[in-house]
């Protein structure tokens, strides 16, 4: 039995899965089966060389009882940025697009209503293959899950200024969604949280100068009242969630700086007491607050007010998708 008052962030899935397979060149006819194991050799291409690449998105239950989907072309167009950097071949639109609709619509009843709640989309697609040269792979598998889900994070969070470890570099995926991003961010910041932090801030590679993003979430942190976050680069994930928060900010002309935050500049600010607000944006995050900012030993505290730009932000965004108010931008896609 769900119980869809205490949903935890993606353990419950619902009663149907697609798939589609792509085999001999083409994408074969996407099929809608009932969730379950997927046979696999053990020598399946993607568990040896990490050829996949997954999403993120949420559909919403709204006031009215209907279901909308948030901005899922970005999401179909990023999977497709993402498959072409890992050697996997683009999903055609109509797979995408009607296949998710088809599901959604047959788990209707699945999608949840509430504040913090939502149904987790998670498309992914991976090389199935049965070899293991390392080359790519010559099928690949499309895959959609659905997962009634509540947040993420349960509370603000703490992060840590990581100064070791990498998550990309210039030339490399970090832009892309590709499973081994995450995998290989487990290490590092599990070590953050054996000392008691949530997550860490990634900083550039090559000196660790520069602020770049956190384990899940693109990072925003207001100095000076100004909204500051890292411009995009290859190194970094262009965030729906952080491209929809500047577009809600530049409309309401709140100041904005899209540049270079470095690591001096951010603890200095913190320190000073120049940083009102520090959060993170992402889709499964959505908006989580930053609590406390680790630089090397020292732990400086960040306010979380309750009626901050975070808290004005996340209830707009809230609002649009629980359709209590006009959804002027286009972003929600009915179903
Ligand atoms: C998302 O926000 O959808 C993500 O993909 C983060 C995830 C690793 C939980």
């Amino acid at each position: 039995m769900v119980d869809f008052d205490n949903l935890p962030f993606g353990k419950v899935f619902t009663d149907h899965m697609l798939i589609c397979e792509y085999k001999d060149g083409n994408w074969g006819e996407p099929e809608i089966l009932p969730y379950g194991p997927i046979p696999m050799t053990p020598a399946l291409h993607a568990l040896h060389y990490g050829q996949a690449v997954f999403e993120g998105m949420k559909a919403y239950r709204k006031v009215d009882g209907t279901v909308s989907i948030f901005r899922p072309e970005a999401n179909f167009n990023r999977l497709n940025r993402s498959a072409e950097r890992m050697t996997i071949p683009t999903v055609p639109k109509e797979i995408f697009m009607d296949g998710l609709v088809e599901l959604i619509k047959l788990d209707y009843d699945w999608v949840p209503f509430g504040e913090n709640l939502s149904l987790y989309i998670r498309p992914f697609l991976y090389a199935s293959s049965e070899f293991i040269a390392a080359r790519p792979s010559d099928s690949y598998v499309f895959c959609i899950l659905l997962s009634p889900s509540g947040p993420y994070y349960s509370g603000s969070v703490k992060v840590k200024i990581e100064e070791r470890y990498v998550r990309s570099a210039d030339g490399g995926v970090g832009f892309a969604k590709a499973a081994g991003n995450y995998g290989a961010a487990f290490y590092p910041t599990r070590l953050a949280q054996q000392e008691g932090y949530t997550q860490i801030i990634w900083t550039d590679h090559k000196n660790h100068h520069l602020i770049e993003e956190s384990g899940t979430m693109n990072i925003a942190v207001v100095i000076d009242g100004v909204f500051r976050t890292p411009a995009l680069s290859e190194r970094i994930l262009a965030g729906i969630t952080r491209d929809s928060i500047l577009t809600l900010l530049n409309d309401q002309n709140f100041p904005i700086k899209e540049g270079p935050i470095t690591v001096d500049e951010l603890v200095t600010a913190a320190r000073e007491k120049r940083v009102s607000e520090m959060f993170g944006m992402g889709t499964a995050a959505v908006i989580s607050p930053i609590s406390h900012l680790g630089f090397r030993d020292e732990v400086i505290e960040i306010p979380t007010p309750d009626n901050g730009l975070s808290a004005l932000v996340k209830k707009s965004l809230t609002d649009i998708r629980l359709g209590k108010v006009e959804d002027t931008f286009g972003w929600m896609y009915d179903i």
